[in-house]
């Protein structure tokens, strides 16, 4: 694993002066994002670095002279939509030539789809890959100053890049990456493909970056990884996760603690008993089980099996009683029979996770689990997406039930999706609550507000202030 020198990342910011010196007028810069928080995070760093250029954000891509679509490739779904996305794009180039357009992360670190994007995009003038991200100010002042069309795919393992600028989204809540890639090849899954190998930042730095958040007024520091129960083991100081999220508990400031994701294979009673006795983790835990079948997990080279992964639960709810659990479900895994497929729905049952998150299996070129046979026809995939739905809609809203007439620390965010008279927030279980905005004065939007819970929607809470 590479990681970037001090003096690489300051060629990084001398090409960041010459964009910036490049300029004529003013620039607008809009960063298009599809895909999970670690995109999200990434995208902060492109628009941090887009601002160190002299960019200003844009409302909308029509007024951008720089567009950048930062794509994800774990599910087709996905692809297409950033493709068809990307399509739109023609016109605004139509009409100004001068506008750049720029396609990136992991969609575009595939060989298959670097040529498409070649071949049928002649509109979009710079690609690169995941691994190229901290290049892209260097990528970009090439290409604004040849005007030559640049694809860049790195062919390594991947690699760390410190100090680059951000562009944080938002003031009260933070992505901090503290590890990049992964190295367990789940059968179905093309991120170990398009993001390298396990590799994490070094705790100082991490650290710094937390405690500098925390001075900023930061609440809620949400701590990613693909594997985040991997930390460390690339690292020569012994620290595992479980110590990482230690030392960031005893970090002084008023703010909460999450991660994602922990695989049940390396999630271990450290950690849980870490969390326990923290001051600072939520009691929120996302824990991706992905199938109830003990055959489905080995053929998804899971490495765990039902039972381990319910031993695991058992334990979180023993040694902290009120924490809410959620999961990842994968349905029509290639050769899952419908018996299979109901042991996931017995074990759904069994557990009663506050939440999932389901999807349709889709078969990513150059995974094992694409080449074998006996792929589910749609129809049955999706008649059985509709049963899961059916279930964990009917859990998740009794376990809402059970929240009526709580007290609950809320992090609130802003105004709800679809309705201006109320706020919107989360509490320490991540749930979304949501209150009437006359109750709150603006000043207290980004902090900690005390809610009780009035009444239960099986996807949200409703509530009120309480004094
Ligand atoms: N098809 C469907 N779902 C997938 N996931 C990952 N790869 C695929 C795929 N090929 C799901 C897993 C993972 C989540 C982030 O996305 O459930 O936990
Ligand atoms: Fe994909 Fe499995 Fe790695 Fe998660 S742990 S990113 S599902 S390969």
């Amino acid at each position: 694993m590479k990681r970037i020198t001090a003096t690489e990342i300051a060629t990084q910011y001398e090409y960041m002066d010459k964009v910036r010196a490049l300029a004529g007028h003013e620039r607008r810069y809009f960063v298009r994002t599809f895909g999970c928080q670690q995109n999200e995070a990434d995208s902060e760093q492109i628009a941090g670095m887009c601002e160190h250029m002299g960019y200003l954000p844009a409302i909308s891509p029509d007024d951008a002279d720089l567009i950048i679509v930062n794509t994800c490739a774990v599910r087709e779904h996905a692809e297409l939509r950033a493709l068809s996305v990307t399509g739109q794009y023609k016109k605004l180039k139509a009409r100004k030539p001068e506008l750049v357009i720029c396609i990136c992360g992991c969609m575009v670190t595939q060989d298959s789809r670097v040529s498409d994007i070649k071949r049928s995009y002649p509109y979009v003038d710079l690609l690169f890959g995941t691994g190229m991200l901290h290049r892209f100010p260097e990528l970009l002042y090439e290409e604004l100053t040849t005007r030559r069309r640049r694809f860049a795919v790195d062919d390594t393992d991947g690699c760390i890049a410190e100090g680059l600028p951000k562009k944080r989204e938002s003031r009260s809540k933070a992505w901090v990456s503290v590890m990049y890639g992964c190295n367990n090849f789940c059968t179905y899954c093309v991120v170990p493909y398009v993001r390298g190998r396990e590799r994490s930042r070094n705790p100082s730095d991490i650290l710094d970056e937390v405690r500098g958040l925390v001075a900023d007024g930061c609440r809620e520091i949400t701590l990613l990884g693909q594997n985040v129960n991997s930390y460390g083991r690339d690292l020569d100081d012994s620290c595992d996760f479980a110590d990482l999220v230690s030392e960031i508990d005893q970090i002084d400031g008023d703010f909460i603690i999450r991660f994602m994701t922990s695989h049940p294979k390396d999630a271990n009673r450290k950690l849980i008993d870490i969390m326990a006795s923290s001051k600072k983790c939520a009691r929120q835990f996302h824990l991706p089980l992905q199938s109830g079948s003990e055959r489905v997990l080995s053929a998804m080279n899971r490495r765990y099996t039902p039972d381990e992964y319910l031993k695991l639960i058992e334990y979180m709810r023993e040694v902290m009683p009120n924490i809410a659990i959620s999961s990842d479900i994968i349905v029509g895994f290639p050769g899952e029979s419908d018996d299979e497929f109901n042991e996931t729905l017995e074990l759904l049952s069994k557990i009663r996770f506050d939440m999932i998150f389901s999807f349709i299996y889709s078969p990513r070129v150059g995974t094992p689990a694409a080449k074998m046979e006996n792929q589910i026809p749609e129809e049955i995939k999706s008649a059985r997406m509709s049963r899961l739905l059916e279930l964990q809609n009917q859990i998740s809203y009794e376990k809402n039930l059970c929240e009526v007439g709580k007290v609950e620390r809320v992090l609130l965010e802003g105004e709800s999706r679809g309705d201006s008279n109320m706020l919107t927030g989360r509490a320490d279980s991540n749930k979304l609550v949501h209150i009437p905005r006359d109750e709150v004065s603006e000043r207290q939007i980004g902090e900690f507000v005390r809610v009780k819970i009035t009444r239960a929607e099986p996807f949200a809470l409703i509530g009120e202030l309480e004094n």
